[in-house]
């Protein structure tokens, strides 16, 4: 049994595989799936490295325009502004069935950014994403690629209010939402961004095919203002499907471990990068 919902550092390795239901013998080691050393350096961000690390098109990160001008309003926000604006929001039906609307948790300089589908009943009456039995999970899967909550970890939504019983968020919702998702990352402008699931997949990359089809493969947000480099996206099961699909846990340990080689790959690629002399203009 998981103790709580925040693993503490006397956990071995092998004690948090086993608790995230993986057998001893896996250990953190580098991907054989992993792509390029390098992450996707595009100014496009329709563009994603395939497995064999070509580059092929997938349906551009989604941004769905919003007739009403909310998407330029928050797209100006500050933090506090924006915590304030997702309180009181009443874009959707969600609104409705809300105690308190969820906007995240974490540090908001990290350079990983997790990102799920929406509050479920606990979120909904604390406030915290990920606080229920599926937040343990994540928990001990972050400390498992030695993460923690709230240290250089923010997590997000899809949506910010809860699903009545639960239920996955319609598409008109999650592009309801979608304005306060992009600011956050904007905000945070993390290196790395994780998809929990398919309602964060379709969030960021629009309606584009099963969450198994979109394992593996390496998308880029576009790069935020002021560096070269897409923010690589790495999308995987949410963390409740793998309570109740025991199997494909090791499925999500090989993208846990491809997203730490990413995340080391922008590491190394942007300390390259400061370290280049500046070119003088021609
Ligand atoms: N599931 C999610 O996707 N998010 C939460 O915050 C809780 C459960």
């Amino acid at each position: 049994m998981i103790a709580s919902n925040r693993p503490g550092p006397r956990l071995t390795r092998v004690q948090l595989l086993r608790e995230i239901g993986l057998s001893p013998h896996w250990q953190l080691r580098e991907s054989a799936t992993a792509v390029g050393a390098k992450p996707v350096v595009t100014a496009r961000p329709e563009v994603a490295l395939s497995h064999s690390g070509g580059v092929e098109e997938v349906a551009p990160a989604h941004t769905p325009a919003l007739a009403d001008g909310r998407e330029e309003e928050i797209a100006g926000m500050g933090w506090e502004q924006l915590r304030e604006s997702v309180a009181t929001c009443r874009a959707c039906a969600l609104c409705q069935g809300r105690r308190q609307a969820v906007l995240g948790v974490g540090d908001v300089t990290a350079d990983w950014l997790f990102i799920g589908e929406g509050p479920g009943a606990e979120e909904d009456a604390r406030g915290e994403p990920f606080v229920g039995p599926a937040g343990k999970l994540l928990d001990a899967m972050l400390a498992a690629i030695d993460l923690q909550r709230g240290k250089d970890v923010y997590i997000a939504n899809a949506v910010k209010c809860r699903p009545p019983g639960n239920r996955t968020p319609e598409p008109t919702e999650i592009t309801s939402c979608a304005p306060y998702l992009k600011r956050q990352i904007a905000l945070i402008q993390p290196r790395l961004i994780v998809l929990l699931g398919r309602a964060a997949a379709h969030a960021l990359l629009g309606d584009v095919g099963s969450l198994a089809s979109l394992r593996g493969q390496s998308f880029a947000y576009p790069a935020p203002a002021g560096s070269a480099y897409g923010i690589p996206v790495v999308v995987t099961y949410h963390p409740a499907y793998l309570l109740r699909t025991l199997p494909d846990k090791a499925k999500a340990w090989e993208d846990l471990c491809r997203a730490r080689t990413l995340m080391r790959a922008a590491k190394t690629a942007a300390a390259e990068s400061a370290s280049q002399p500046a070119t003088s203009p021609t």
